[in-house]
């Protein structure tokens, strides 16, 4: 194991599917990521139970405690903070961050959404490209910015969409990408391999 580890916070609402991936993949000797703590806008999600059963810290911050997004947002960094977390990771957190985060984490949030951005932004993104009848989508993974699911794509890969597919089939598959990309993607972030210049990222 590296005698450092880049330490993350991983931001959940639900299952936490992904922060599984990013769990097992941290197993591994060589990971660049440790997860320090993952932190929950919600109590009783399986992302906590994951959590724990890795021995990992949770941290409930309730969305419903807050009287401003703005608030909620700072609650979120200082809990990250108080972990020495130096990145948030989302993964499947369902609530929109204020700008101050990007103020205290500059270019080291970052979040995956199951679409080819910048087509189907939002919480729905796989039932509207069913709707569409587009025939190829995939996951995208960015940093995050003021505007939701619109920062610098570090990034992408497509899955073809079957004729047969209905939402929870075809977000399965999209599922199945994320969990082998996302925990590569931050990886290369704990490597410092990730260099942003405007709207690109240079895989160094
Ligand atoms: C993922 O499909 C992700 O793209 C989206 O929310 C879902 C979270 O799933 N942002 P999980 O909680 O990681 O299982």
């Amino acid at each position: 194991m590296p005698v450092s580890r880049y330490p993350i916070a991983v931001l959940v609402s639900g299952s936490g599917s992904n922060l599984q991936a990013i769990i097992d993949a941290a197993e591994h000797p060589d990971y660049s990521a440790e997860i320090v703590v993952v932190i929950s806008d919600r109590p009783d999600v399986k992302a906590l139970d994951r959590a724990a059963t890795a021995g990992i810290a949770g941290e409930v911050v309730p969305w419903d405690n807050y009287d401003s997004r703005d608030d909620f947002t700072a609650a979120i960094c200082d809990a990250a903070e108080r972990h020495g977390a130096e990145a948030l990771i989302l993964a499947g957190f369902m609530r929109v961050l204020a700008p101050i985060a990007i103020d205290r984490f500059p270019n080291r949030i970052v979040n995956i959404h199951p679409a080819l951005l910048p087509a189907f932004p939002g919480a729905h993104a796989v039932r509207e490209t069913l709707a569409h009848g587009v025939s190829v989508t995939g996951a995208t993974v960015h940093f995050v910015d003021e505007k939701v699911d619109h920062g610098p794509i570090i990034y992408q890969e497509a899955v073809r969409v079957l004729s047969d597919d209905d939402e929870a089939t075809l977000h399965a598959r999209i599922q199945e990408l994320e969990h082998r990309i996302y925990p590569e993607v931050i990886d290369a972030l704990g490597r410092g391999a990730l260099v942003v210049e405007g709207r690109k990222v240079i895989w160094r």
